[in-house]
């Protein structure tokens, strides 16, 4: 076999067989296959997509070119949580030690900052000392201990999506359905869980710009959990603005702080609240949602999830006091306020622009190689339908390095737009997919 008639037949719309798929797939995880030519088929597949049966394969080979957990020595049901990828979205450090307080099993495997959206890992890392990288034996312990643990794709669980994961960062790749169903899955399948909630975004922010795009990725990651008896329910949510107000890892790493303290804002709240209840409906600890969600605002109410999010941290290696005073997490050196030279109402943040500004000053990658800074972002002073007068501040950016910065600010200030009228008011959550 060779890679580059792989490449020509996936260019030209063919179906590849298992075979071939496998022998792309473990190809480039071991290094014969180079980012070069991987990269073609990666965009060959982002155009022409794959067939269901294409679709089975490439996720059944990710899930095999490691190792899968077997958790069942643990008891209870173990449920995990994904986004498909937004803007601000920290939901996860958020609704996993709710769900964790209130007694669900929840192994989390994440990624990184992907495109113009953040990460988990990334996001987590800003804590001081934090450590995303535990062995497995380490991962059982810390479950057993306190019911919750964060790692990342490693070299024994979902190698191949550690590297195609980090191709397609950097290639332009991301936003295809066959490709993100297969690397959201095959990390969940090998980790060991039972049952995920998933919370696919849709809208300017997110990587499906449109609602029929969001259910068909929804299907498509609800339909390889139902053939493989693991129960997958999906929220379509909201991303045309970004969640909460800020974005970036350590600026999101304070928010997540004050909202587990109960001072968070409404619409992270609230979407974090909604993703835990059903992460604790699964898990069979509530009877019904209503209940789940009445257990889940009680373990936030109570302080205990964020007790929980504490002793994680510490578990971590991570430094607990840093959640309590943000000096202690990374910050910026310089900051720039955004200002509106008219009034009127916010009638829209284009949030990919908040995200790829973000990213830009150095919250994600330009290339596989790039280091994070932990530091920098945005935060967002107003949200859509607020009234602003001329020369309110929409938003500041802080920053480390004045390298990107005009362009940035450029980005920034194009993405909020005034009117005149006020707009319409949109669901946050759209969809149910299950
Ligand atoms: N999350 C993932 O794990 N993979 C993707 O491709 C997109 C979001």
């Amino acid at each position: 076999m060779r890679t580059v008639d792989l490449i020509l037949r996936k260019r030209a719309g063919e179906e590849l067989s298992v075979e071939e798929i496998q022998y792309l797939v473990n190809g480039y995880t071991t290094g014969e296959i180079p980012d070069y030519q991987m990269s073609a088929y990666l965009m060959a597949t982002y155009f022409n997509g794959m067939t269901d049966r294409e679709l089975s394969s490439f996720t059944d080979v990710m899930v095999r070119s490691g190792e899968t957990l077997d958790l069942s020595d643990i008891e209870g049901v173990k449920v995990d949580k994904h986004s498909t990828g937004g803007v601000g979205d920290k939901t996860s450090l958020i609704c996993a030690p709710i769900a964790a307080a209130a007694g669900v099993v929840v192994p989390m495997i994440s990624g990184r900052a992907l495109g113009h959206t953040g990460g988990t890992l990334d996001k987590l890392e800003a804590i001081p000392g934090f450590n995303t990288n535990l062995t497995l034996d380490q991962f059982r312990a810390q479950l057993k201990e306190h019911g919750l643990a964060f790692i990342g794709q490693t070299e024994e669980i979902a190698p191949a999506d550690k590297r195609l994961y980090a191709l397609r960062d950097v290639t332009g790749t991301v936003e295809s359905i066959p490709l993100i169903a297969s690397s959201i899955m095959s990390k969940k399948l090998a980790e060991g869980m039972d049952a995920l909630v998933l919370d696919v975004k849709v809208g300017h922010g997110a990587f499906m710009k449109k609602q029929v795009d969001a259910r068909r990725l929804a299907q498509a990651i609800v339909g390889i959990g139902r053939r493989l008896d693991k129960k997958v329910q999906a929220l379509i949510t909201d991303m045309s603005q970004p969640l909460g107000y800020a974005v970036g890892n350590a600026l999101e790493v304070m928010e997540v702080s004050q909202t587990l303290q109960k001072a968070g804002p409404a619409d992270l709240t609230r979407l974090s609240l909604e993703l835990a209840a059903r992460m604790i409906f699964l898990a069979k600890k509530a009877g019904s949602l209503d209940e789940a969600r009445q257990i889940a605002e009680t373990k936030l109410m109570d302080g205990s999830a964020y007790k929980k999010f504490k002793a994680v941290v510490a578990a971590q290696g991570g430094n607990p006091q840093a959640l309590d005073r943000f000096e202690l997490l990374p910050n910026a050196t310089g900051m720039r306020e955004i200002v509106t030279t008219r009034g009127g109402y916010v009638s829209a943040i284009m949030a990919e622009d908040i995200g790829r500004a973000s990213t830009m000053m150095g919250a994600g990658r330009g290339t596989k190689e790039d280091a994070i800074d932990p530091a920098v972002g945005v935060i967002i002073e107003v949200k859509v339908g607020e009234k602003v007068d001329a020369g309110s501040v929409l938003c500041r950016l802080y920053y480390t390095g004045e390298e990107n910065l005009d362009e940035a600010a450029d980005l920034v200030e194009d993405a909020f737009r005034i009117s005149s009228s006020k707009p319409d008011e949109r669901e946050l959550i759209l969809e149910v997919v299950s």
